[in-house]
């Protein structure tokens, strides 16, 4: 099995290492952030992900995974180096390519024998030749080495799965010496393998992420349409869907994507497009859409309750989406802002998230129970579509809410069920 370091311990390198270790690798996993390294070594994990705690566990256990704070450790002991760092975004949508460079330049400081240095992290086209130039400059030993681009696919909340069961793996590269060597990091997990040149590799992950967030603002769009004409937006995607060139997958309408690799991805893909001499309108029309869609649904919170001023909202779900505790770019977070702007008094519950947005939302209620969020509430307004919610009694939540009235932001209930319990249901093109 081969000698791997996964160089930063978020979401895709901790995952990402720890799946190594499980099919048999020896993994190191580096971290800058010595405090999050200690907890690691201690059997503590910072993220929730489903499944993660006990491979980090069982594999720790084995001998196969280890971590530190030392890139130089890392490279030391690895055949393959990953760089699994964050590439958060600019201002100006652009990239902040600053982590993927210093550690870059701290893993070329550290090389001495021919090393393969992956670049995992989410980039625009064309950052491996600026990988493979900073390696060059800052190689002071001369060492052999080969930059390949290995975009990641997992999902958060089901990022175990995804590693374990991929759909496809993407390795580009610019000689074949590391293809036999990444082949054999890849064959446990089982999955067509594509080898092409770097930037394709870098375009296919941009290029995937953008096309599932324009199918989201594609049905998201037709959903406006469907509360226009009296058509039901879930009929319409199970039709469409149906039709296996479309696919039901990523079609399902709601308050609009979040999280923090859509969002940035589609500015970074957009501006590394205009920098290439490519206006992607297109893309730039699927943001607007997105936007849109959460404006409305706000708009819809307001015309339903007329005044939202000093009124009581309980909000179900905080995370960007179910099975995870991550709220940035939460549309949660913004319905939550747009209404305490007018006012409105806001208790809310999350399976996961709590904990997190404890450290970015104030003046709220922290409820311990959904039920509790619908207490004494003029409305309660579903922000994530967590499947507990669906198990909810719901005569029991009508008792306790003031209001009977349900703003449904992802479409979770059956309209019929929920007018016959006696609610005011409203949710989303349909
Ligand atoms: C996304 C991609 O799905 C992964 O393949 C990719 O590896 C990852 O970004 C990344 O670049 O790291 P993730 O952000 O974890 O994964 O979440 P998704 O499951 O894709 O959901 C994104 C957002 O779209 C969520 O806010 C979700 O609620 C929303 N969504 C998804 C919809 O509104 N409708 C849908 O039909 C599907």
């Amino acid at each position: 099995m081969a000698k791997l370091s996964v160089i930063g311990t978020g979401y895709v390198g901790l995952v990402t290492g720890a799946c190594f270790a499980e099919v048999g690798h020896h993994v190191v996993c580096v971290d800058n952030d010595l405090k999050k390294v200690a907890m690691l070594q201690a059997g503590g994990i910072p993220i929730y992900e489903p499944g993660l705690e006990e491979i980090v566990r069982r594999n720790v256990a084995a001998g196969r995974l280890r971590f530190s704070g030392e890139i130089a450790e890392g490279v030391r002991h690895a055949e393959v180096v990953f760089i699994c760092v964050p590439t958060p975004p600019r201002p100006d949508g652009s990239v902040d390519l600053s982590f993927v460079e210093r550690v870059t330049r701290e893993i070329a400081g550290a090389i001495r024998g021919y090393c393969i240095v992956v670049d995992k992290s989410t980039v625009p086209v064309k950052t491996g030749e600026k990988v493979a130039e900073t390696i060059r400059r800052y190689n002071k030993n001369g060492a052999d080495f080969d930059v390949v681009s290995n975009p990641e696919f997992l999902r958060e909340g089901c990022a175990v799965r995804d590693l374990m069961k991929p759909d496809r793996i993407v390795i580009g590269v610019s000689s074949d010496r590391p293809v036999g060597m990444m082949k054999a990091v890849y064959e446990p997990f089982d999955a067509p393998i594509i080898v092409t040149d770097i930037p394709s590799a870098e375009l296919i992950k941009h290029a995937s992420n953008s096309f599932l967030a324009l199918k989201i603002s594609y049905i998201n769009a037709l959903s406006v349409i469907c509360e226009a004409s009296g058509a039901n937006i879930e009929d319409v995607a199970h039709g469409m869907g149906l039709d296996k060139r479309i696919g039901r997958a990523f079609l399902n309408a709601g308050l609009g994507y979040g999280g923090s690799c859509f969002p940035k991805d589609l500015s970074a893909f957009i501006h590394i497009a205009e920098q290439l001499g490519f206006d992607f309108k297109l893309l730039k029309e699927v943001q607007a859409i997105n936007a849109r869609q959460l404006q409305r649904f706000v708009k819809k919170i307001q015309d339903t309750l007329w005044i939202v001023k000093d009124k009581t909202i309980g909000v179900l779900g905080l995370s960007f989406k179910p099975d995870t505790d991550d709220v940035r770019h939460s549309p949660a977070m913004d319905v939550i802002a747009a209404l305490q702007k007018e006012g409105a008094k806001i208790q809310v519950f999350d399976p996961k998230a709590m904990d997190k947005a404890r450290e970015v939302l104030s003046g709220v209620t922290f409820c311990a129970t959904a039920y509790e969020a619908a207490t004494g509430a003029e409305a309660l307004v579903i922000c994530t579509d967590w499947s507990e919610f669906r198990q909810l009694d719901l005569e029991k939540l009508r008792s306790v809410m003031t209001q009977p009235i349900v703003l449904d932001g992802r479409n979770i209930f059956d309209p019929a069920t929920m007018k016959r319990l006696g609610f005011e249901y409203i949710s989303i093109g349909r």
